[in-house]
C-alpha cells in the first residue's frame, strides 16, 4: 500500500474502536503518509492523546481552546494542505453532527471548515442496534448524499457482547479502502471478473492434488481493479486469504467448479483475468471412501484431462478483454509469447513459478501482440496497480 507523500488528518471520537486507530496510524506512516491526529473529548476516555502523538509522531490536538495554537485557527490550518480527513471510529453522535453541520468542538468545526477538495471519509463504529435505528440510517444516508465516503462498517462479534452491523472496519482494510480512494478510477463502471488461488482435485474424501498458490497475486489484482472503480468478482480456489472489501467472491473447489462458475458469470464483463493455477488434470474415478493402505501394492490413478477456462473464455463468439497468466520454470520470454498465441489472447502476464509462489512481491513481464515488457521487481500490490493501468489502457 502506497500512500507516499499524503497528509491525513485522522480524527477519533468516542468508541472503544479508538484501540484500533493506534494500530492504523503505525499503517498509515508505514505507508508513507504524514498523520495529523484530533481527537475529541470523548475520544480521550477511551485512548490518551499521548499514545497518538508518541505514534503519530505529531502534536495531537483535542481542544478548539488549547492555549498552544498561537493564533486560534487550528480548525482551520489543520485541514489546509491535507488530501484526506478520516474520521476512524466514527461514533453514531458524530454522523448526527457531521450531518447538521456542528462546530462545536474542533474535530467537527474542521470537518465544516474544511476546504471542498479536501476529502472526508468516516469509519462508523457502534453497536449494532445503535447502527440499525432508522435516526442512524438517516444519517449515513445523509451523509452519502453529502459527498462524504463511509468505510464499513463490518459485522461481527462487539465489545458490548453482542452481534451484527457496527464494528470498525480492521486497520489494514481501513489502510487498503483510504489507498484505493486515492487510484485513479480507469475502470470506472467496467465488470472485471478474475479467477485465483489453486484449484483442488479430490482423490478420495481425505485426499487430493493441487497446484502451489497462494491466490495473493489474484487477490492483490481484485484489490487494485476494485480500487480502481470496476465491479469485481473473484471466483477463488482454497486460499487463506481474506477476501477484499468491496469485492464479490464465490469460492470453488475444483477446476470443473471453477470453469462452471466462469461461464454463467462471463456475459457481462468486460475484463477476464484468469491469475488462478488451474489443475490441468484431474482423477477419472473418484473414490467415495477413503483408499486404504495395502501391504503390497500402492494405489495407480486414471487422470482426465480438465476443461482450459481461458482458452474457453477467448473462445467465445465476443468475449472480454482476456488476460492470462504463465507460471514458468525456464525460458520465460519464448514460453509466455508462445502460450499468449496459442491461447488467442490480447494481454499475457509472464513470471517464473519459484520466485512467486507464496511470495508478496515478484518479477513479471507482459507479453502482447507488439512484443515483451518486464516490469522490475516489485510488491504484488503495486504490480497489480501496473497491471489494472496496462488493461485499462488497451480497453
Ligand atoms: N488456465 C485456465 N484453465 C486451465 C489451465 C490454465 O484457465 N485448465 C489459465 C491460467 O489461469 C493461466 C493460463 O491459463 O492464466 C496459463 O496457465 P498455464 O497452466 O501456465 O498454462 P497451460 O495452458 O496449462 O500450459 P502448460 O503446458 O505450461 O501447463
Amino acid at each position: 500500500m502506497n500512500l507516499a507523500g499524503k497528509k491525513i488528518v485522522l480524527g477519533l471520537t468516542g468508541g472503544i474502536a479508538c484501540y484500533k486507530a493506534a494500530e492504523f496510524t503505525r499503517a498509515l506512516i508505514k505507508a508513507g503518509a504524514t498523520v495529523q491526529v484530533v481527537m475529541t473529548e470523548a475520544a480521550r476516555h477511551f485512548i490518551t492523546p499521548v499514545t497518538m502523538q508518541a505514534l503519530s509522531g505529531h502534536t495531537v490536538y483535542t481542544d478548539q481552546w488549547d492555549s498552544r495554537i498561537a493564533n486560534n485557527m487550528a480548525h482551520i490550518d489543520l485541514s489546509r494542505g491535507a488530501d484526506a480527513i478520516i474520521i476512524a471510529p466514527c461514533s453514531a453522535d458524530f454522523m448526527r453532527k457531521l450531518v447538521h453541520g456542528a462546530a462545536d468542538d474542533l474535530l467537527s468545526t474542521l470537518c465544516l471548515a474544511r476546504p471542498h477538495d479536501v476529502a472526508l471519509l468516516v469509519a462508523p463504529a457502534m453497536n449494532v442496534e445503535m447502527w440499525d435505528k432508522p435516526a442512524t440510517q438517516r444519517n449515513v444516508a445523509q451523509l452519502k448524499s453529502d459527498g462524504i465516503t463511509l468505510l464499513g462498517p463490518a459485522s461481527g462479534d462487539q465489545a458490548c457482547g453482542e452481534t451484527g452491523l457496527g464494528r470498525m472496519l480492521e486497520p489494514e482494510q481501513l489502510l487498503e479502502a483510504l489507498t484505493g480512494f486515492f487510484q485513479p478510477k480507469v475502470l470506472s463502471g467496467k465488470r472485471v471478473l478474475i479467477t485465483a488461488g489453486p484449484t483442488f482435485e479430490p482423490i478420495d474424501p481425505v485426499r487430493g492434488i493441487t497446484n502451489l498458490s497462494s491466490g495473493k497475486m489474484g487477490y492483490a489484482l481484485a484489490r487494485a481493479a476494485q480500487a480502481a472503480g470496476a465491479h469485481v468478482t473473484l471466483i477463488s480456489g482454497p486460499t487463506a486469504l481474506a477476501v477484499p472489501l468491496g469485492v464479490t467472491c464465490i469460492p470453488v473447489t475444483t477446476a470443473r467448479n471453477m470453469h462452471e462458475a466462469v461461464m454463467s458469470h462471463i456475459g457481462e464483463q468486460s475484463v477476464f483475468i484468469a491469475v488462478a493455477a488451474v489443475a490441468d488434470w484431474r482423477v477419472a474415478e473418484v473414490s467415495t471412501q477413503k483408499i486404504k493402505k495395502q501391504a503390497t501394492s500402492s494405489p495407480s490413478l486414471q487422470f482426465e484431462t480438465n476443461p482450459d477456462i481461458l482458452a474457453s473464455v477467448a473462445a467465445l463468439p465476443s468475449p472480454p478483454f482476456c488476460v492470462g497468466f504463465a507460471a514458468e520454470s525456464d525460458d520465460l520470454l519464448v514460453q509466455g509469447a508462445a502460450k499468449r498465441e496459442r491461447k488467442n489472447i490480447p494481454l499475457l502476464v509472464g513470471n517464473i513459478g519459484h520466485q512467486t509462489f507464496g511470495k508478496d512481491d515478484n518479477e513479471i513481464v507482459l507479453f502482447d501482440a507488439q512484443g515483451h515488457q518486464a516490469l522490475p521487481r516489485a510488491s504484488k500490490d503495486s504490480l497489480a496497480v501496473t497491471l489494472i493501468a496496462e488493461i485499462a489502457r488497451r480497453l
